[in-house]
């Protein structure tokens, strides 16, 4: 197997990068062995930490244990030059994991439109960028011969994005399915006796909540998840306000509690369907028959159901996930866009 080596980026350095750091060097050994695949980090930026890039390569643990005007200042750079932090850890492949940006998909957008450009792989957590600039990102790397990958936008890791890949010239008709755990943990967290309030902490806690809590109270990362599933799979252009959206803040615990025990749970639906001029998309509270898949995936568990004209009915559950959940897809995004 011929080794190829690849000078890695961190874009954002919270709960997602982090963990993708500590994965790529827990399976160093499987990545090099199996897929021929070796890697430095070069570079790691977040508001806090600086614009740090060393082409040599940097220890991610020491980096994130330094306050910025630490030993390694003058691997620095300023916040506004992404190109010049690009160029100085001679970046190959760049993963982007900021925070969501509702309304523009900013910065990230530019920051994966300067890592294409500089030739380097993007691969993104961030589900903005898919919302706001799919088509454009999709169409420059495609121009640069470089990959612009995005699967662990939805459902963590799971494959999704690559199961379609999987499946050609496929018709796919709509979808439905519970695709945000802080809603889902909050609700299971209020069948069992929490309050609102903690049990949102408890999501918070889990590390799976938006930094914005109410992004995900209000429906906003389950209508920009399925606005994502849209876009890329449906190939149609749907714009946030298009999709119906009612979060579950009004929902009382009381209600929440009376409607699991009539075995008709409240559950946080994403709902797609393909119609004559476009798709017809929806995000509210729905009460669930208890005959349905839905019904049972509590806690931090999601679950799509595809509809397509060879399969009609192709359904994945992802069930408790682990810390290493979302980092994985980057990972297997990283494996997809090297190995050739
Ligand atoms: N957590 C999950 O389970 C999960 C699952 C799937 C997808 N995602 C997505 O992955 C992304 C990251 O999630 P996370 O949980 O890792 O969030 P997080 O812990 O809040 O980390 C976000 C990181 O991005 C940095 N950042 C934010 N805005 C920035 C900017 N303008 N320039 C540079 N750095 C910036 C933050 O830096 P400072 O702290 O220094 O400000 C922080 O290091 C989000 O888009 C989220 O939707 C998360």
């Amino acid at each position: 197997l011929k080794l190829s080596s690849h000078n890695l980026c961190f874009l954002g350095y919270g709960n997602v990068n982090r963990s993708l750091a500590e994965l790529l060097l827990d399976r160093e050994q499987e990545l090099r062995e199996r897929h021929g695949t070796s890697f430095r980090i070069t570079g790691i930026a977040s508001r806090s930490l600086g614009w740090i890039a060393n082409a040599e390569g940097l220890d991610p643990g020491e980096v994130a244990a330094q306050p910025p005007s630490g030993a390694n200042s003058q691997d620095r750079h300023s916040q506004s030059d992404v190109r010049s932090w690009l160029a100085a850890a001679k970046c190959d492949v760049l993963f982007e994991a900021t925070s969501l940006n509702v309304e523009s998909g900013r910065p990230a957008v530019d920051h994966i439109r300067a890592a294409l450009e500089h030739g380097a792989h993007a691969i993104t957590a961030n589900k903005g960028p898919i919302v706001h600039a799919y088509r454009e990102l999709r169409d420059l790397a495609a121009a640069r011969g470089r990959k612009f990958l995005f699967e662990s936008t939805v459902m963590d890791g799971v494959p999704i994005f690559s199961l379609f890949d999987q499946l050609p010239a496929i018709r796919l008709q709509g979808f439905h399915g519970i695709l945000n755990s802080t809603t889902n943990v909050i609700l299971s967290e209020m069948e069992d006796g929490l309050s609102f309030e903690e049990a949102l902490r408890k999501a918070q806690a889990l590390g799976i909540a938006e930094t914005d809590a109410s992004h995900d109270i209000d429906g906003w990362d389950a209508a920009v998840k399925t606005a994502a599933l849209i876009t890329v799979l449906m190939d149609v252009s749907v714009k946030l306000e298009e999709i119906g959206r009612e979060g579950i803040r009004n929902l009382s615990a009381a209600a929440v509690r009376a409607a699991r025990k009539e075995g008709r749970p409240y559950k946080l639906v994403c709902r797609a369907t393909k119609t004559e001029n476009g798709v017809e998309a929806s995000v509210r509270p729905e009460r669930i028959s208890a005959m349905d898949p839905m019904a049972r995936i509590t806690g931090s568990s999601s679950y799509i159901y595809f509809e397509t004209d060879i399969f009609p009915g192709l359904a994945i559950t992802e069930e408790t996930p682990g810390l290493y959940a979302t980092a994985y897809g980057m990972l297997a995004d990283f494996v997809r866009a090297v190995w050739e």
